[in-house]
Protein backbone atom coordinates (compact mmCIF):
# COMPACT_ATOMS: atom_id res chain seq x y z
CA UNK A 1 0.00 0.00 0.00
CA UNK A 2 1.13 3.48 -1.11
CA UNK A 3 0.01 7.17 1.11
CA UNK A 4 0.87 10.09 -0.11
CA UNK A 5 1.99 12.65 3.02
CA UNK A 6 2.45 16.02 2.47
CA UNK A 7 4.69 16.22 -0.97
CA UNK A 8 5.56 12.74 -0.12
CA UNK A 9 4.91 9.07 -1.61
CA UNK A 10 5.16 6.05 0.79
CA UNK A 11 5.23 2.84 0.51
CA UNK A 12 4.12 0.69 3.76
CA UNK A 13 4.92 -2.74 5.00
CA UNK A 14 3.63 -4.88 7.66
CA UNK A 15 6.90 -5.15 9.13
CA UNK A 16 7.53 -1.33 9.49
CA UNK A 17 6.55 1.05 11.46
CA UNK A 18 3.99 3.97 10.55
CA UNK A 19 1.42 5.93 12.57
CA UNK A 20 -1.16 7.58 10.55
CA UNK A 21 -1.97 9.61 13.80
CA UNK A 22 1.49 11.61 13.62
CA UNK A 23 0.72 12.88 9.99
CA UNK A 24 -0.50 16.28 11.91
CA UNK A 25 2.73 16.47 13.74
CA UNK A 26 4.69 15.75 10.39
CA UNK A 27 3.30 18.24 8.97
CA UNK A 28 3.76 20.52 11.80
CA UNK A 29 7.85 19.46 11.98
CA UNK A 30 7.63 20.28 8.37
CA UNK A 31 6.77 23.99 8.87
CA UNK A 32 9.68 24.13 11.66
CA UNK A 33 12.20 22.62 8.97
CA UNK A 34 10.92 24.95 6.70
CA UNK A 35 11.86 28.15 9.06
CA UNK A 36 15.36 26.45 10.22
CA UNK A 37 16.25 25.95 6.36
CA UNK A 38 15.22 29.80 6.20
CA UNK A 39 17.16 30.66 8.99
CA UNK A 40 20.27 28.30 8.24
CA UNK A 41 20.34 29.99 4.48
CA UNK A 42 21.95 27.46 3.51
CA UNK A 43 22.71 23.18 3.50
CA UNK A 44 21.05 21.30 6.42
CA UNK A 45 22.22 18.02 6.89
CA UNK A 46 19.94 15.97 9.00
CA UNK A 47 19.83 12.37 10.28
CA UNK A 48 16.16 10.68 10.60
CA UNK A 49 17.98 8.64 13.02
CA UNK A 50 15.20 6.28 13.89
CA UNK A 51 13.56 6.30 10.79
CA UNK A 52 10.89 3.22 9.78
CA UNK A 53 9.67 4.05 6.36
CA UNK A 54 11.84 7.42 6.34
CA UNK A 55 8.79 9.32 5.80
CA UNK A 56 10.34 12.34 8.14
CA UNK A 57 13.10 12.72 6.32
CA UNK A 58 11.91 12.37 2.78
CA UNK A 59 9.43 15.10 3.84
CA UNK A 60 12.24 17.48 5.01
CA UNK A 61 13.81 17.32 1.76
CA UNK A 62 11.07 17.49 -0.30
CA UNK A 63 9.20 20.13 1.35
CA UNK A 64 12.10 21.48 3.70
CA UNK A 65 15.14 21.33 1.45
CA UNK A 66 16.93 19.84 4.42
CA UNK A 67 19.71 16.95 3.00
CA UNK A 68 19.02 13.87 5.36
CA UNK A 69 20.18 10.60 6.00
CA UNK A 70 18.49 7.87 6.78
CA UNK A 71 18.96 5.03 9.56
CA UNK A 72 17.48 2.42 11.12
CA UNK A 73 18.44 -1.17 12.79
CA UNK A 74 15.47 -3.18 11.34
CA UNK A 75 16.69 -4.19 7.81
CA UNK A 76 13.73 -4.72 6.55
CA UNK A 77 13.06 -0.74 7.78
CA UNK A 78 16.34 0.14 5.27
CA UNK A 79 14.99 -1.95 2.52
CA UNK A 80 11.52 0.03 2.58
CA UNK A 81 13.60 3.56 3.10
CA UNK A 82 15.17 2.62 0.16
CA UNK A 83 12.01 1.99 -2.11
CA UNK A 84 10.55 4.57 -0.76
CA UNK A 85 13.43 7.16 -2.08
CA UNK A 86 13.35 5.62 -5.29
CA UNK A 87 9.81 6.34 -5.42
CA UNK A 88 10.32 10.02 -4.46
CA UNK A 89 13.38 10.40 -6.67
CA UNK A 90 16.00 11.22 -3.59
CA UNK A 91 18.95 10.30 -3.65
CA UNK A 92 20.38 9.95 -0.06
CA UNK A 93 22.56 7.45 2.11
CA UNK A 94 20.73 5.05 4.19
CA UNK A 95 22.00 3.18 7.22
CA UNK A 96 21.20 -0.31 9.22
CA UNK A 97 22.90 0.71 12.51
CA UNK A 98 21.91 1.03 15.54
CA UNK A 99 21.66 4.89 15.91
CA UNK A 100 23.21 5.80 18.82
CA UNK A 101 26.65 4.03 17.46
CA UNK A 102 25.64 6.14 14.57
CA UNK A 103 25.85 9.42 15.86
CA UNK A 104 28.77 8.48 18.03
CA UNK A 105 30.88 8.39 14.77
CA UNK A 106 28.84 11.31 12.91
CA UNK A 107 27.76 14.97 12.87
CA UNK A 108 24.62 16.30 11.39
CA UNK A 109 23.37 20.34 11.80
CA UNK A 110 20.72 18.69 12.52
CA UNK A 111 18.96 14.91 14.34
CA UNK A 112 15.28 13.44 14.47
CA UNK A 113 14.62 10.95 17.31
CA UNK A 114 11.69 9.41 16.76
CA UNK A 115 11.27 6.59 18.68
CA UNK A 116 8.55 4.19 19.70
CA UNK A 117 8.06 4.85 23.26
CA UNK A 118 10.96 6.72 25.81
CA UNK A 119 13.66 8.46 23.67
CA UNK A 120 15.82 8.97 26.76
CA UNK A 121 18.35 6.16 25.56
CA UNK A 122 18.98 8.37 22.54
CA UNK A 123 19.27 11.97 23.94
CA UNK A 124 22.81 11.75 24.91
CA UNK A 125 24.43 11.02 22.17
CA UNK A 126 22.31 12.65 19.93
CA UNK A 127 23.39 15.95 21.99
CA UNK A 128 26.58 15.35 21.27
CA UNK A 129 26.13 14.66 17.02
CA UNK A 130 23.78 17.49 16.55
CA UNK A 131 24.89 20.36 15.62
CA UNK A 132 22.71 23.19 15.70
CA UNK A 133 19.35 21.36 15.57
CA UNK A 134 17.36 18.52 17.59
CA UNK A 135 13.89 17.39 17.25
CA UNK A 136 12.44 14.72 19.54
CA UNK A 137 9.31 12.69 19.95
CA UNK A 138 8.48 11.02 23.30
CA UNK A 139 5.45 8.49 23.51
CA UNK A 140 5.85 7.45 27.01
CA UNK A 141 4.14 10.27 28.39
CA UNK A 142 3.32 8.48 32.08
CA UNK A 143 6.87 8.70 32.37
CA UNK A 144 7.37 12.36 31.81
CA UNK A 145 4.20 13.67 33.09
CA UNK A 146 4.11 12.33 36.85
CA UNK A 147 1.69 9.87 36.39
CA UNK A 148 4.53 7.22 36.59
CA UNK A 149 6.74 8.45 39.08
CA UNK A 150 9.05 5.43 39.20
CA UNK A 151 9.23 5.52 35.73
CA UNK A 152 10.08 9.28 35.76
CA UNK A 153 13.17 8.49 38.06
CA UNK A 154 14.62 5.70 35.87
CA UNK A 155 14.21 6.89 32.61
CA UNK A 156 14.78 10.69 33.17
CA UNK A 157 15.82 11.17 36.70
CA UNK A 158 13.34 13.63 37.71
CA UNK A 159 10.90 12.90 40.52
CA UNK A 160 7.04 14.40 39.28
CA UNK A 161 3.60 13.29 40.73
CA UNK A 162 0.06 13.67 38.97
CA UNK A 163 -1.00 17.71 38.97
CA UNK A 164 -3.34 19.19 36.66
CA UNK A 165 -0.59 20.77 34.29
CA UNK A 166 0.54 17.07 33.68
CA UNK A 167 0.87 17.74 29.85
CA UNK A 168 3.30 21.05 30.31
CA UNK A 169 5.00 19.04 32.74
CA UNK A 170 5.59 16.23 30.45
CA UNK A 171 7.34 18.66 28.35
CA UNK A 172 9.20 20.65 30.78
CA UNK A 173 10.59 17.17 32.10
CA UNK A 174 11.84 16.28 28.65
CA UNK A 175 13.27 19.85 27.78
CA UNK A 176 14.95 19.79 31.29
CA UNK A 177 16.49 16.16 30.12
CA UNK A 178 17.83 17.54 26.90
CA UNK A 179 19.36 20.11 29.06
CA UNK A 180 20.89 18.14 31.64
CA UNK A 181 22.44 15.98 28.80
CA UNK A 182 23.34 18.61 26.34
CA UNK A 183 25.51 20.86 28.88
CA UNK A 184 28.29 18.70 29.62
CA UNK A 185 29.07 18.85 25.82
CA UNK A 186 29.26 22.69 26.53
CA UNK A 187 25.84 22.94 24.76
CA UNK A 188 22.73 25.55 25.41
CA UNK A 189 19.51 25.23 24.37
CA UNK A 190 16.63 27.78 22.99
CA UNK A 191 13.31 26.01 22.89
CA UNK A 192 11.80 27.05 19.35
CA UNK A 193 8.47 24.40 19.66
CA UNK A 194 7.18 22.54 21.79
CA UNK A 195 3.82 20.89 21.86
CA UNK A 196 1.61 18.24 24.01
CA UNK A 197 -1.23 16.13 21.89
CA UNK A 198 -3.17 13.15 21.77
CA UNK A 199 -0.38 10.45 22.98
CA UNK A 200 2.64 12.06 22.28
CA UNK A 201 5.01 15.25 23.18
CA UNK A 202 7.45 16.62 20.44
CA UNK A 203 10.47 19.29 20.77
CA UNK A 204 12.18 21.45 18.31
CA UNK A 205 15.36 22.64 20.11
CA UNK A 206 18.43 24.84 19.30
CA UNK A 207 21.86 24.07 20.35
CA UNK A 208 24.80 26.58 20.99
CA UNK A 209 27.81 25.54 21.91
CA UNK A 210 29.36 28.18 24.38
CA UNK A 211 30.67 27.13 27.86
CA UNK A 212 29.61 30.36 29.33
CA UNK A 213 25.60 29.74 28.39
CA UNK A 214 25.74 26.01 28.85
CA UNK A 215 26.19 27.11 32.77
CA UNK A 216 23.99 30.04 32.23
CA UNK A 217 21.84 27.96 31.26
CA UNK A 218 20.70 26.61 34.47
CA UNK A 219 18.98 29.75 35.46
CA UNK A 220 16.08 27.69 33.61
CA UNK A 221 16.40 24.03 35.12
CA UNK A 222 14.92 23.82 38.68
CA UNK A 223 12.37 22.23 41.15
CA UNK A 224 8.75 23.37 41.17
CA UNK A 225 7.09 22.99 44.88
CA UNK A 226 3.26 22.13 44.32
CA UNK A 227 1.06 22.11 47.10
CA UNK A 228 -1.39 19.40 46.29
CA UNK A 229 -3.66 20.62 49.42
CA UNK A 230 -4.17 24.25 48.02
CA UNK A 231 -2.79 24.32 44.84
CA UNK A 232 -0.39 26.54 45.40
CA UNK A 233 2.94 26.56 43.62
CA UNK A 234 6.44 28.28 43.74
CA UNK A 235 10.03 27.18 41.81
CA UNK A 236 13.00 27.85 42.09
CA UNK A 237 16.37 27.08 40.07
CA UNK A 238 18.48 24.45 40.84
CA UNK A 239 21.00 27.12 43.05
CA UNK A 240 18.15 28.78 44.55
CA UNK A 241 15.54 28.47 47.67
CA UNK A 242 13.84 25.71 48.97
CA UNK A 243 10.54 25.04 50.53
CA UNK A 244 9.04 22.51 52.87
CA UNK A 245 5.88 24.10 53.47
CA UNK A 246 3.03 25.95 51.72
CA UNK A 247 0.87 29.09 53.38
CA UNK A 248 -1.68 27.21 54.03
CA UNK A 249 -0.10 24.47 56.27
CA UNK A 250 0.50 21.98 53.57
CA UNK A 251 3.57 20.10 52.54
CA UNK A 252 4.96 20.95 49.58
CA UNK A 253 6.02 18.72 47.31
CA UNK A 254 9.29 18.73 45.11
CA UNK A 255 9.06 18.45 41.45
CA UNK A 256 12.00 17.88 39.00
CA UNK A 257 14.64 18.99 37.51
CA UNK A 258 12.50 20.59 35.20
CA UNK A 259 12.98 22.99 32.78
CA UNK A 260 11.53 26.15 34.05
CA UNK A 261 12.02 28.39 31.06
CA UNK A 262 10.23 28.95 27.51
CA UNK A 263 8.11 26.87 25.91
CA UNK A 264 8.31 28.54 22.67
CA UNK A 265 9.75 31.32 20.56
CA UNK A 266 7.46 33.10 19.32
CA UNK A 267 9.05 34.51 16.63
CA UNK A 268 9.92 30.88 15.21
CA UNK A 269 6.25 29.89 15.98
CA UNK A 270 4.73 33.33 14.14
CA UNK A 271 7.08 32.21 10.92
CA UNK A 272 5.67 28.19 11.02
CA UNK A 273 2.10 29.74 10.72
CA UNK A 274 3.46 32.01 7.98
CA UNK A 275 4.16 28.74 6.40
CA UNK A 276 1.40 27.18 6.48
CA UNK A 277 -0.15 28.20 2.76
CA UNK A 278 2.70 26.53 0.80
CA UNK A 279 2.04 23.20 2.61
CA UNK A 280 0.49 20.71 0.22
CA UNK A 281 -2.44 19.76 2.16
CA UNK A 282 -6.22 20.24 1.80
CA UNK A 283 -7.85 23.73 3.38
CA UNK A 284 -9.25 21.77 6.57
CA UNK A 285 -6.05 21.07 7.46
CA UNK A 286 -4.08 24.07 6.97
CA UNK A 287 -6.83 25.75 8.60
CA UNK A 288 -6.14 22.88 11.81
CA UNK A 289 -2.13 23.62 11.86
CA UNK A 290 -3.04 27.53 12.00
CA UNK A 291 -5.56 27.25 14.81
CA UNK A 292 -3.28 24.91 16.80
CA UNK A 293 0.15 27.05 16.12
CA UNK A 294 -1.23 30.39 17.20
CA UNK A 295 -2.62 28.41 20.43
CA UNK A 296 1.05 27.27 21.02
CA UNK A 297 1.85 31.36 20.07
CA UNK A 298 -0.74 32.95 22.37
CA UNK A 299 0.29 30.95 25.37
CA UNK A 300 1.73 32.95 27.72
CA UNK A 301 5.41 32.53 29.39
CA UNK A 302 4.37 31.76 32.77
CA UNK A 303 5.11 28.20 34.25
CA UNK A 304 2.56 25.84 35.22
CA UNK A 305 -0.93 26.01 33.83
CA UNK A 306 -4.01 25.77 36.12
CA UNK A 307 -7.30 24.25 34.67
CA UNK A 308 -10.97 25.20 35.87
CA UNK A 309 -12.51 21.79 36.92
CA UNK A 310 -8.73 21.44 39.53
CA UNK A 311 -9.92 24.97 40.80
CA UNK A 312 -13.58 24.37 41.05
CA UNK A 313 -12.64 20.67 42.68
CA UNK A 314 -10.80 22.35 45.51
CA UNK A 315 -13.80 25.05 45.99
CA UNK A 316 -16.13 22.64 45.97
CA UNK A 317 -18.31 24.63 43.08
CA UNK A 318 -18.54 24.17 39.65
CA UNK A 319 -16.02 25.38 36.71
CA UNK A 320 -16.47 28.43 34.86
CA UNK A 321 -15.73 28.93 31.28
CA UNK A 322 -12.10 29.22 30.70
CA UNK A 323 -12.66 32.64 28.79
CA UNK A 324 -14.41 34.09 31.17
CA UNK A 325 -11.83 33.46 33.97
CA UNK A 326 -9.28 35.18 31.50
CA UNK A 327 -11.27 38.07 30.78
CA UNK A 328 -11.56 38.21 34.16
CA UNK A 329 -7.85 37.94 34.80
CA UNK A 330 -6.88 40.35 31.85
CA UNK A 331 -9.62 43.50 33.15
CA UNK A 332 -7.35 42.70 36.58
CA UNK A 333 -4.23 43.75 35.07
CA UNK A 334 -3.03 40.06 35.35
CA UNK A 335 -1.35 38.13 32.39
CA UNK A 336 -3.82 35.05 31.47
CA UNK A 337 -3.92 33.07 28.33
CA UNK A 338 -5.50 29.38 27.16
CA UNK A 339 -3.07 26.31 26.92
CA UNK A 340 -2.89 24.87 23.41
CA UNK A 341 -3.27 20.81 25.16
CA UNK A 342 -6.67 21.36 26.46
CA UNK A 343 -9.78 23.46 26.50
CA UNK A 344 -9.98 23.51 30.45
CA UNK A 345 -6.40 25.19 31.33
CA UNK A 346 -4.85 28.55 31.52
CA UNK A 347 -2.11 30.50 32.51
CA UNK A 348 -1.49 33.24 34.65
CA UNK A 349 0.74 35.41 36.29
CA UNK A 350 -1.94 35.72 39.11
CA UNK A 351 -1.78 33.42 42.37
CA UNK A 352 -4.04 30.48 43.25
CA UNK A 353 -5.35 32.72 45.67
CA UNK A 354 -6.26 34.92 43.07
CA UNK A 355 -7.94 32.43 40.78
CA UNK A 356 -9.87 31.25 43.72
CA UNK A 357 -10.95 34.30 44.13
CA UNK A 358 -12.17 35.26 40.57
CA UNK A 359 -13.32 31.65 40.46
CA UNK A 360 -16.25 32.80 43.11
CA UNK A 361 -16.85 36.19 42.04
CA UNK A 362 -17.91 35.06 39.18
CA UNK A 363 -20.52 32.01 40.39
CA UNK A 364 -21.97 34.42 42.75
CA UNK A 365 -22.82 36.10 40.06
CA UNK A 366 -25.39 33.29 38.35
C1 LIG B 1 8.44 5.01 15.94
S1 LIG B 1 9.44 4.30 14.67
C2 LIG B 1 9.87 5.69 13.68
C3 LIG B 1 8.73 6.30 12.96
C4 LIG B 1 9.06 7.27 11.86
N1 LIG B 1 10.06 8.26 12.26
C5 LIG B 1 7.79 7.94 11.35
O1 LIG B 1 7.67 9.17 11.42
O2 LIG B 1 6.91 7.21 10.87
C6 LIG B 1 10.93 3.89 15.50
C7 LIG B 1 11.95 3.14 14.64
O3 LIG B 1 13.18 3.12 15.35
C8 LIG B 1 13.85 1.90 15.08
N2 LIG B 1 14.81 1.68 16.18
C9 LIG B 1 14.53 1.39 17.47
N3 LIG B 1 15.68 1.36 18.21
C10 LIG B 1 16.69 1.67 17.36
C11 LIG B 1 18.10 1.84 17.54
N4 LIG B 1 18.67 1.66 18.71
N5 LIG B 1 18.81 2.18 16.44
C12 LIG B 1 18.24 2.35 15.24
N6 LIG B 1 16.92 2.21 15.02
C13 LIG B 1 16.15 1.87 16.07
C14 LIG B 1 12.76 0.88 14.97
O4 LIG B 1 13.18 -0.22 14.16
C15 LIG B 1 11.61 1.69 14.33
O5 LIG B 1 11.58 1.51 12.93
ZN1 LIG C 1 -1.08 25.02 50.09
Amino acid sequence: MIVEEGKAKIKLSRDVFYNPRMTFCRHLDVLAYKVIFDVEDREVRSLDALAATGVRGIRARLEAGFLPTFNDRNPKAVELIRENLKLNGIDAEVFNRDAVALMRENRYTHIDLDPFGSPAEFIDTACLSALKYLSVTATDTAALCGSAPLAGLRKYAIYAEKTEFYPELGLRTLIGKIVREATKYDKAIDVLVSWAKEHYYRVHIKLRRSVALAGKIYENVGYLFYCFNCGNRVWAPMDGSSFERCRCGGRFKMIGPLWLGKLHDKEFVRSMINKVGEMSVGDDTKDKLKKFLQSIHDEIDVPFAYTTHHIARMLKTSPPQVARIIEELRRMGYKASKVHYSGFGFKTDASVDEIKKIVLALNAQY
